[in-house]
């Protein structure tokens, strides 16, 4: 009985211990939060297998379309290049300075195919403190099982038949949601093609509004 009281005391004041040097540990400041410095190993496998598990038990009953149907291939791949290839690259391209800073660094997708379910997961609902947003926010379910047809194929794809299935650069109008369904091929705007995917800037870089606007706002006239 007396060991009892002595064993739940002890547990008692080991939690407590746990709790306030956690709580100091916090708010002094000590932990480095910035992104140039990477998890130990043991907390990188702990947030990886919060990770793995949180979606895995989320997967479940998640019905998979026909991912080689070529049209919903062809859509996804147009939302790719329009959206991920920054972070996730396309044939072609080594890197780029967005996904060179993160961490966790974006998987290569030209390198493997993510298992479907997993994928369309990911992709709707985005991953905590790790920069993958959630598209679902902006982005209906067929267009994300599009994506997930497209990144099927990715890794056999070459560079010029990557190109062949993306608009010509100029069509990245993507962010201009009103017009969501109708991305305006590259040709309209004066793409010619020619230009190589690799230099095709980082989603972020494009400005959705700099072919719209032909004339500059006057408050920045005179900046020139
Ligand atoms: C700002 C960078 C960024 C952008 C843009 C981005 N992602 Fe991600 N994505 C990440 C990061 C980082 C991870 C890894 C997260 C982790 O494992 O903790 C990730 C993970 C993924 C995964 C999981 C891969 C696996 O290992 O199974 C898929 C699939 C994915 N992204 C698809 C996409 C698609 C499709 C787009 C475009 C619609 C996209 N991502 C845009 C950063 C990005």
């Amino acid at each position: 009985m007396r060991s009892w009281g002595l064993v739940v005391r002890t547990i008692i004041i080991w939690s407590l211990l746990l709790v306030v040097g956690t709580l100091v540990f916090i708010y002094s400041g000590r932990y480095d939060i910035g992104a140039d410095v990477h998890h130990t190993r043991l907390v990188a496998q702990l947030i990886g297998a919060l990770r793995d598990h949180s979606i895995d038990t989320r997967i479940t009953g998640i019905a998979v379309p026909d991912l080689n149907d070529p049209e919903r291939i062809a859509a996804g791949a147009e939302h790719y290049d329009a959206m991920c290839t920054g972070c996730h690259l396309a044939p072609g391209m080594t890197n780029t300075e967005l996904r060179e800073g993160l961490y966790p660094r974006p998987p290569n997708l030209t390198r493997f195919s993510p298992e479907p379910r997993t994928a369309f997961w990911v992709i709707k609902h985005g991953i905590k403190m790790s920069g993958m947003p959630a598209w679902g926010l902006t982005h209906d379910d067929e267009k994300i099982w599009a994506m997930v047809a497209f990144l099927q194929k990715l890794p056999d794809l070459t560079p010029a038949q990557y190109r062949a299935l993306v608009p010509e650069q100029g069509g990245g109008r993507h962010d201009v949601h009103e017009h969501d369904d109708q991305h305006v091929p590259g040709k309209v705007l004066g793409g010619d093609g020619s230009v190589p995917v690799t230099s095709v800037p980082a989603p972020a870089a494009r400005d959705p509004d700099a072919h719209e606007h032909a004339t500059p706002a006057p408050e920045h006239a005179h900046h020139e």
